[in-house]
């Protein structure tokens, strides 16, 4: 049975990616990371998923200014050429348009440093700490039009401890995201169909 071939779209680090590859080296594993796509050439990552050996390309967003979504049918272009099941979003810094969500609509997951519906958005360890939140986490979920938001796949959810400052709190989450990525997509790519005669959808 072919694999579904799976995308992780990144923008800087791809900490996520990283633990995407590894955990699907592993012979059981249900989907094959099989291209990185980052929206910068200078993202840390691109090199990291070369070493690893998977092909990793920057596809800029810069010529298509403001166009979004013709710079999301470029990445399209790509995804449907290499026979793309499944796209993982892992770090990806760039609001999609309704045009790329409703193309992998039930296919394309997120990872989020927050227990949504808590934090949506951008500093979200140091939101908690402010509230004085007992507890923090992360969440896998399906992509939707709305940001940050879609049916939960998976959580995970890590203690604030006395002197947590931002870097301990988000390493501490950090930690469960490797953790609970690999795990929520295994899950989806068992439950995927692939189209007869191969993985190309
Ligand atoms: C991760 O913590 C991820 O959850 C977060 O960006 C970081 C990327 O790190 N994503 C979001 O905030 C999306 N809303 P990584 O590049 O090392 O995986």
């Amino acid at each position: 049975m072919p694999k579904p071939r799976v995308a992780v779209l990144i923008s800087g680090r791809g900490s996520n990616m990283e633990a995407l590859i590894k955990a699907a080296r592993a012979p059981g594993y249900s989907a094959e990371i099989a291209l990185v796509i980052s929206n910068t050439a200078e993202a840390p990552g691109l090199e990291i998923a070369r070493g690893l050996g998977v092909e990793a390309l920057a596809i800029s967003a810069k010529p298509y200014g403001k166009d979004r979504e013709a710079h999301e049918r470029a990445i399209d272009a790509v995804l449907v050429e290499r026979g793309i099941a499944i796209v993982c979003l892992a770090g990806y810094m760039r609001i999609l348009t309704p045009y790329l969500v409703g193309r992998w609509a039930g296919r394309m997951l997120n990872i989020h440093p927050s227990l949504l519906p808590a934090y949506p958005g951008l500093d979200t360890h140091g939101r908690a700490l402010a509230a004085g939140e007992p507890e923090h986490g992360c969440t896998v979920h399906l992509v939707t039009e709305v940001m940050d938001d879609g049916p939960v796949l998976a959580q995970a959810t890590v203690p604030v401890l006395p002197g947590d400052d931002e870097d301990a709190l988000a390493a501490r989450v950090l930690e469960q995201e490797h953790r609970i990525y690999p795990a929520a997509l295994a899950e989806l790519a068992r439950k995927i169909h692939l189209p007869e005669g191969g993985a190309k959808p």
